[in-house]
């Protein structure tokens, strides 16, 4: 099910009485409840959600730490502070007794709307076509549970930024070539980190159905699904020129989500995890202008005030759709919990999530 449809679906709006209450109030409801749930209750929030959401996560982290904590609680509920992919994956990997909420349905990915499981399998027979069996599917995190157990089904696998080079380096072990998907550029710059030249990788366009090569395709090695994540195909070669020309010392960290020329001219390039943590590492004083999400460029510019951090993109916003899950929402999730009326529950039908789990289960072996 897509996220239209699912925002057709009843109960997936807030109910005006969340806007009228006041900040103090929910905050206060939102303590009370977590109390009486106690253990019975997890809420894991993605580092790129609000602080006022983060404020109540029992775990923060990027897209696999969160798929771990997920397959390893043993909490009844679970509030998924995040995008609607990431509490598929946690759907997938906990029991059926365990339930998944997603506080606000809205909060979608539009990189894995841009792959969907009908223009997955035409074009996967359109490729056979050229390639034949040498193909292994492999597909970023981001992207629907369907898109996972069709890579699960072929012997591929997921794959999250934190983990790309080991899976990319996994899958030619297995096959000749791999289909990428959905983003293109976390995949064209993973499979350059690892040495195959730009020349060797095609591009599948899902809208045309056509593979945009031009030469012998017996030379490609890399397929990539032509997505991209719409927050960080926001940082240009140009800010980084201007910010090269105005403050020459200043480190230049971004996510590979960002497109390749914008990799390439950057001094690292690294998951939201690595991006972290080399923040951390660095010494007081030092400058650093980040490629990612705004609300985790805040709050690391918040927890660092001794380095001198900016974003990249000097007129970055937040990822609107993980920006739906507020406090308003959260409150909401979890007061339906109490109530025992649960609202916008996550459920990935059994045949996908079997499927699925074979891919999510190697990119766990892969963490
Ligand atoms: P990671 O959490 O793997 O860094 O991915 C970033 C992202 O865009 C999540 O939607
Ligand atoms: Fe999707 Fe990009 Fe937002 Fe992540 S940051 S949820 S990839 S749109």
């Amino acid at each position: 099910m897509n996220i239209l449809d699912l925002v057709k679906k009843e109960n997936t709006v807030l109910p005006a009485r969340y806007r009228e209450m006041s900040t103090t109030e929910m905050k206060s409801r939102v303590i009370a409840i977590k109390e009486k749930l106690g253990e019975d209750l997890f809420i894991p929030g993605h580092h790129y959600q609000k602080d006022e959401v983060i404020e109540f996560a029992d775990a923060t982290g990027d897209s696999l730490q969160l798929a771990q904590a997920a397959g390893s609680t043993t909490a009844s509920y679970i509030v998924f502070c995040g995008v609607h992919f990431m509490a598929e994956t946690a759907d997938i990997l906990t029991n059926e007794n365990q339930v998944v909420v997603l506080p606000d349905m809205r909060a979608g990915c539009s990189m894995a709307d841009m792959a969907d499981i009908h223009q997955t399998e035409r074009a996967w027979e359109k490729l056979q076509k050229v390639f034949g069996d040498t193909m292994l599917p492999l597909t970023y995190v981001n992207s629907t549970a369907a898109i996972k157990a069709f890579c699960g089904e072929r012997g591929g696998a997921t794959v999250t930024s934190s983990n790309a080079h080991k899976m990319v380096e996994w899958a030619f072990t297995e096959k000749e070539r791999i289909l990428f998907l959905p983003d293109q550029h976390l995949g064209r710059n993973t499979a350059f980190d690892l040495g195959i030249p730009l020349e060797e990788m095609a591009v599948w366009n899902p809208i045309t159905d056509e593979l945009e090569f031009e030469g012998d395709p017996s030379t490609v090695k890399v397929i990539l699904w032509k997505g991209h994540c719409s927050v960080h195909e926001k940082f240009t070669v140009e800010n980084i020129k201007e910010l090269r020309k105005t403050v020459p010392d200043m480190n230049i960290i971004v996510h590979p989500e960002c497109t390749r020329e914008v990799v390439e001219l950057s001094d690292q390039a690294g998951s939201t995890k690595y991006i972290i943590e080399t923040i951390e590492k660095a010494p007081a004083g030092s400058k650093w202008a980040i490629g990612t999400e705004m609300n985790l460029v805040n709050r690391i510019i918040q927890q660092h005030p001794d380095k001198e951090i900016v974003s990249l993109n000097p007129n970055m916003c937040p990822c609107l759709t993980m920006n739906r899950i507020d406090l308003p929402h959260l409150l909401w999730a979890l007061e339906s919990i109490e109530d025992g009326n649960v609202i916008n529950r996550i459920t990935v039908e059994e045949d996908v999530a079997k499927n699925a789990i074979y891919a999510l289960e190697k990119m766990l072996a892969n963490a």
